[in-house]
């Protein structure tokens, strides 16, 4: 399908084709808050449909590894971690957080193999700004940068996940999509039927080190965000990115003050999708705000959820579907960008972004 025309309201969507819930390698994904991982703890994920042992060794480093014994499979969650070594619940080899192993109990000197022929895999990890990214990949050495909020000199303030039944591309697209608001959303403080407006919001291309993505250019936030009004004490100017595989942050400032919020979609397996919501603010009050918010998001998130799973019911009997321009346009985006990291891939080269300056216009 030719992907580079510019948007027909009647050309066939192809959301479920090709690309559609493939998980992308090669990338960070958010992995956990900070604060989830323990001192001297270590627990199981399925990120990808890979098992992954998560922790945080004595020292404070997190670390990965995969949560599966060199030895028979076993999980190595299940057995005990001191805070240096993991230690498998079956016939107790010992690995070190580096993935080395350090005991086979059961070896004579003269066997084979030894600890020091043994490794488990280990899964990069970096932790920044309260979040921990997992690198989910097989490259290793110089690595692309973890997604980065824009420093407003704070710490996160909250954060709030809920599980999607569904790949990750509905996740994604059921989050960005930007005409939804006033029907699933709708409340007096937000926006509603009544508050629905035309539109025009200039896009770019993400410079290429910020990763493959798009930004909406820094504007005045609509005048049916009261929501943020409040909050931030006037009208925002605010800025949205995002990027692959599944990164979106938004910045919303007044002279005062700053709000940013990063929801990062995460496949648990190909058809489960976690989605993290990290918010962080520089309005003052943040024990009370971090009340008053925390049911906010999540009812915010469920809605989402909520219409997600109907659109995945309906997706089941295999509609024709239709695709508008411009709201349905940064959709499109998503799997251009994503086929395009794919071939890329395959191709050994590094990607292009195929986006160019443009203004869309669109009613919410
Ligand atoms: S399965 Fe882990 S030590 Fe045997
Ligand atoms: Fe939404």
């Amino acid at each position: 399908m030719d992907d580079t025309r510019p948007d027909q309201p009647h050309a066939a969507p192809d959301y479920r084709l090709g690309v559609g819930g493939v998980m992308l390698r090669e990338a960070w994904y958010y992995a956990a808050p900070a604060s989830a991982l323990a001192r001297g703890k270590a627990v199981h994920r399925t990120l990808l449909g890979e098992p992954v042992l998560l922790g945080r060794d004595a020292g404070g480093n997190v670390f990965a590894l995969r949560d599966t014994c060199p030895h028979r499979g076993t999980l190595l969650s299940k057995g005990k971690f001191d805070g240096r070594e993991v230690e498998c619940p079956y016939h107790g080899w010992r690995f070190r957080t580096d993935g080395q192993c350090t005991a086979i109990p059961s070896q004579t000197a003269a066997q084979r193999p030894q600890p020091g022929d043994i490794r488990a895999e280990v899964f990069p990890v970096r932790e920044h700004q309260g979040n921990v990214w997992i690198y989910m990949g097989t490259q290793r050495g110089a690595l692309p940068p973890v997604p980065e909020v824009p420093a407003i000199g704070n710490k996160r303030q909250l954060y709030v996940s809920m599980v999607f039944d569904c790949n990750i591309d509905l996740a994604v697209i059921g989050l960005m999509d930007p005409a939804h608001g006033a029907f699933v959303h709708s409340s007096s403080l937000w926006r509603n039927e009544a508050s629905i407006h035309e539109k025009h919001k200039a896009f770019s291309p993400l410079p290429e080190s910020e990763g493959l993505g798009w930004r909406m250019d820094r504007h005045t936030a609509s005048r049916n965000s009261r929501a943020y009004a409040l909050f931030l004490g006037g009208a925002p100017e605010t800025e949205i990115s995002y990027r692959l595989p599944s990164v979106r942050i938004e910045h919303a400032r007044t002279p005062r003050y700053n709000y940013c919020g990063l929801t990062a979609c995460t496949p648990i397996t190909a058809d489960r999708t976690e989605v993290h919501h990290v918010m962080y603010w520089d309005v003052p009050g943040a024990a009370i705000m971090r009340a008053i918010m925390r049911p906010i998001a999540m009812r915010f998130l469920d809605q989402d959820r909520r219409a997600v799973m109907s659109m995945v019911e309906g997706l089941a009997f295999d509609p024709k579907t239709v695709l508008v321009q411009d709201a349905d346009t940064q959709t499109r985006w998503y799997f251009r960008l994503k086929r395009e990291f794919l071939a890329a891939q395959a191709e050994g080269r590094a990607p292009k972004n195929p986006i160019t300056p443009v203004t869309l216009s669109w009613r919410s």
